[in-house]
């Protein structure tokens, strides 16, 4: 069980980089463009490879921008060359259902020897599949879950059941995190890794209790300080 940063601000993957508190990275065309990303798709991989060096050997995920088959293998493929621990997100089906993404995840994975995370999933049926094509990672969405009325919970413990039961490789990525108590409800569900928000993770830090006896302790210790003046 382990935890990513779902982000792309390098200051903030350092900082908790530095704390050894994460195990992998996941960016998307949206975390990056919120984020500030510039410079087309040469900045994303720059952006890529500076995230790989940096938490190396740690898996890095970063998303092919186009859905058009041959676009997704030759941006797979670009991404890959940039660092070993680079993963490809690929999302599980098209804008309109398009059916040919698990076609590209089984090549991906079967012939080029890439690694793909099978993103943007909201059931443990479509992860099942992708698990079938052959991904490594296959993330489902919790908060969306949620937000559509379904447990994701239960979605996530289903889904670890089946994978073990059917022998796939896969590891299940829970992402779309929205409250801090999100990150240890679904890894106690069954999920190998959750993708945490930097405010999340924040917020499983920092405690009001905490801060408020860790100032106790420092009060207290301050008073020995001042004795040896006195
Ligand atoms: C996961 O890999 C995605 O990047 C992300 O968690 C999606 O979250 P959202 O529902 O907050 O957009």
């Amino acid at each position: 069980m382990s935890i990513f940063l779902d982000s792309s601000r390098l200051e903030e993957i350092e900082q908790f980089h530095r704390m050894g508190i994460i195990r992998g990275v996941t960016t998307n065309p949206t975390i990056m463009l919120k984020e500030g990303v510039t410079g087309g798709m040469d900045g994303i991989r720059r952006r890529a490879r500076e995230i790989a060096e940096m938490v190396a050997p740690f898996p890095v995920s970063v998303e092919v921008t186009t859905n058009d088959a041959s676009g997704m293998i030759d941006q797979a493929k670009a991404f890959s060359d940039l660092a070993e621990n680079i993963v490809v997100k690929v999302t599980i089906h098209g804008p309109q259902g398009e059916l040919e993404n698990l076609e590209v995840i089984h090549a991906l994975e079967t012939v080029h020897n890439i690694r793909v995370n099978v993103t943007a999933m909201m059931s443990a049926q479509q992860c099942f599949l992708a698990a079938m094509a052959g991904a490594t990672y296959v993330s489902i969405f919790g908060g969306r879950v949620n937000n559509m009325g379904y447990d994701s919970s239960n979605e996530i413990a289903r889904l670890r059941n089946v994978l073990e039961g059917a022998n796939l490789k896969a590891e299940i990525i829970v992402g779309s995190t929205r409250e801090v108590l999100n990150v240890i409800e679904w890894l106690d569900a069954g999920a190998h890794i959750v993708t945490v928000i930097p405010d999340i993770l924040r917020g499983m830090l920092v405690h009001p209790y905490s801060k408020e006896t860790v100032q106790m302790f420092l009060r207290d210790g301050a008073a020995f300080e001042k004795m040896l003046h006195e």
